[in-house]
């Protein structure tokens, strides 16, 4: 059975393996656990402990959030936790007036129907960073 929770506090390394699936300079799990715990809010899918999907917020918890990472383990896709998680974080933030997400084109349909709209943005990526390290 799948359960949410958002503290990540309780995760160990051997809990959170497995994402950041085809990135080509993936962080590490202990990478994972940092930045859920210095996340503003996290929700977490877990299955008997494992983490099978998560979703992270940083924000001023003034005005405005940003959803920098959705991510639901390959073999638990498709089994609507991504949108679970998804209108758990967007409940969280619902006293914000900005929510943001940057994601690829195929995703925008599952943004849509949480309530998101399409609009235009700009992004910087330096993948000598990717991993956190
Ligand atoms: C995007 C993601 C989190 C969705 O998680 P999930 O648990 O599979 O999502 P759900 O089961 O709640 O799917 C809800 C709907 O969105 C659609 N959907 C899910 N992932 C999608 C994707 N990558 N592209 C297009 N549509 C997608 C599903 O088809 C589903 O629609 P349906 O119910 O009509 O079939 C998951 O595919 C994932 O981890 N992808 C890799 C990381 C990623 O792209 N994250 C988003 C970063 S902005």
């Amino acid at each position: 059975m799948i359960v949410y929770s958002s503290d990540p506090a309780p995760l160990t390394c051997e809990q959170v393996e497995g994402f950041f699936v085809g990135w080509p300079n993936p962080p590490r799990p202990e990478t994972l656990l940092r930045l859920l715990a210095h996340s503003a809010r996290v929700v977490l899918a877990l299955d008997e402990g494992r983490l099978v999907g998560f979703v992270t917020a940083i924000s001023d918890g003034v005005l405005s959030a940003y959803i920098p990472l959705l991510e639901v383990l390959p073999a638990y896709q498709g089994r609507g936790i991504g949108t679970e998680l998804t209108r758990r974080l967007l409940d969280d933030l619902s006293t914000l007036y900005m929510v943001d997400v940057m994601c690829d084109e195929a995703v925008v349909p599952f943004y849509e129907r949480l309530g998101l709209r399409r609009a235009t943005g700009v992004i910087r990526r330096t993948y000598a960073r990717q991993s956190g390290e």
